[in-house]
């Protein structure tokens, strides 16, 4: 049975199943990364591939992994990692993508929502995450949804315009 968390209903009308990742949505995860467009990506650390993924779900008792599904496909990943040391008792690192076909649509603020109640639920005291200071509707929802800009890394993210460009540091206490 799948765990449900919740649904998303999406400004077109479309519902999506939000649910915790289990090892067998691997193949759908990797089909979602595998079609992303280079333009949805470009913000990103690349390179999405099957081993990336088996990374970030090699752990999965520590960590909050949400994904969103439409049918058979999942559409949007969230992962929100518990860092292991004990002066980090409680602080997550947060990384969300939504495939393009269904971006700007709610599903990003919703997924947001869903991972910031669950993680008040299993006892974190903070979520951070770093944002490449030109990706506006990422910033967007993370403000929307309670982050707080903190801080500037200059120069930190060079990007496919072969510009190096700031990244902003996040955080929202719980
Ligand atoms: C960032 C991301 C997760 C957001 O998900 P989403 O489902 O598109 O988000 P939502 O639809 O909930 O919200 C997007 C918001 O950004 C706004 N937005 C879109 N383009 C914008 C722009 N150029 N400037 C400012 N706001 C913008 C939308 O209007 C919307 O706000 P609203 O609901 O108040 O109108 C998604 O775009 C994504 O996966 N991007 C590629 C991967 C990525 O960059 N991930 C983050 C890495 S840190």
């Amino acid at each position: 049975m799948i765990p449900v968390k919740g649904h998303a209903l999406l400004k077109d009308g479309r519902r999506i199943i939000l649910t915790l990742y289990r090892p067998e949505d691997k193949e759908a995860l990797v089909s979602m990364y595998a079609n992303m467009s280079p333009e949805a990506l470009k913000w990103g650390l690349p390179p999405y591939d099957r081993a990336r993924i088996e990374y970030w779900n090699s752990d999965l008792t520590n960590n909050i992994t949400l994904i969103a599904r439409l049918e058979e496909r999942i559409v949007g990943h969230l992962r929100l990692f518990r860092i292991p040391f004990e002066r980090r008792k409680g602080v997550g690192e947060v990384l969300i993508y939504v495939h393009q076909d269904f971006q700007n649509l709610g599903l990003g603020t919703r997924m947001m929502r869903k991972a910031i109640e669950l993680a008040k639920e299993q006892g974190f005291h903070r979520i951070g995450l770093t944002v490449v200071a030109d990706n506006h509707s990422a910033i967007k929802v993370y403000e929307k949804v309670g982050f707080k800009k903190e801080g500037i890394a200059r120069e930190t993210f060079y990007g496919d315009d072969h510009r190096y460009h700031d990244e902003v540091e996040m955080g929202i206490l719980l």
